[in-house]
């Protein structure tokens, strides 16, 4: 029997800086033949030999197969390891793991797409499929927020994703820093969803983001007339094992890392701590 703990050495061959903290890294396996099939949304464990595991989006589209990417920020101990590393160097993978968004649902629907800072990671995945097929998905909106311009990731992406046919970028940041030319929105990311042309009966709406973030925007979108079940969010805990044995993730009755990340909100909803309770 496999031991599923076992990670897959994979070579990074691509860094990319998004901001001061952020990086992007292009990953290949070395030894094993088939590519990560994944679901944009899913998660790997990634491991450095002596500082540890950590949980992190898949941030490339399920498309590509012969190379996949992640973006990490750094934040402690193991990020800040993995901030270290270079082209050529060597990291563990374990994964995909978790639900994923769900793409099934979305296709010939409209899409809503709401991020804040890290957490537009897990679905660039899915902008960039639902750019790739784009007769598959209806009209996507993706609204993303910020601290400040400097905070923004994928700005490389942004080009190709105005673009595209019936896709349109709203940005916003908390805070312009004075001297600086900046076009678009400022404040928080709810202020966005006055730009909205998409018809709530047809579409799904994904968040990901801090979870104050995610409260407010999912009272918005209800108030907007989202039905509950049509609304979808990307949860972060802690987690160890990644494959519910350890219980390090679990909130109430769910494991986060097999049950979620991504949860609808109806299934939220029912979990204990009220943890996204958008009373109207
Ligand atoms: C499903 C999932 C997907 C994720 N995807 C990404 C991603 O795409 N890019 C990315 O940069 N990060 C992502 N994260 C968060 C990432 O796993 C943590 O930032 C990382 O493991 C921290 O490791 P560290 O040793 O550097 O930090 P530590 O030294 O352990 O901690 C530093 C600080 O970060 C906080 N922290 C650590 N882990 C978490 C966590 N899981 N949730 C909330 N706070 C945490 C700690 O409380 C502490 O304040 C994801 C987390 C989950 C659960
Ligand atoms: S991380 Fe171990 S149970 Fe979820």
């Amino acid at each position: 029997m496999k031991n599923p703990y076992i990670a897959h050495p994979a070579i990074i061959t691509n860094i990319r800086q998004e901001t001061a903290e952020t990086k992007t890294y292009t990953l290949e396996f070395t030894k094993q033949k088939r590519g990560l099939v994944f679901i944009p949304g899913q998660f790997n464990m990634i491991s450095l030999l002596g500082f540890g595991e950590g949980p992190f989006s898949i941030t490339s589209s399920p498309l590509r197969k012969e190379i996949f990417e992640h973006t990490i920020r750094l934040v402690g101990s193991l990020t800040g390891q993995i901030n270290r590393l270079n082209v050529g160097d060597i990291v563990g993978i374990r994964g995909p793991y978790g639900s994923g968004w769900p793409v099934g649902l979305a296709k010939n629907k409209d899409l809503l797409i709401i991020a804040g800072g890290v957490g537009l990671a897990p679905l660039r995945g899915l902008i960039d499929m639902a750019i790739e097929q784009r007769n598959g998905f209806g009209e996507v909106e993706i609204m993303y927020g910020s601290r400040k311009p400097e905070n923004l990731i994928f700005t490389s992406d942004y080009d190709n994703w105005r673009s595209a046919p019936n896709i349109r970028l709203f940005l916003t940041v908390d805070e312009v820093p004075k001297g600086i030319e900046w076009p678009y929105g400022q404040g928080v990311v709810t202020n966005l969803l006055k730009f909205s042309k998409i018809n709530p009966a047809n579409a799904l709406a994904f968040i990901c983001g801090p979870e104050i973030m995610m409260r407010f925007i999912v009272r918005s979108l209800l108030i907007r007339e989202f039905a509950e079940k049509n609304i979808f969010v990307s949860m972060e805990r802690r987690m160890e094992c990644g494959m519910a044995k350890c219980g390090r993730c679990m909130i109430g009755p769910k494991y986060v890392c097999t049950d979620g990340p991504v949860f609808s909100y109806p299934e939220v909803k029912a979990l204990p701590h009220n943890l996204l309770a958008a009373s109207l």
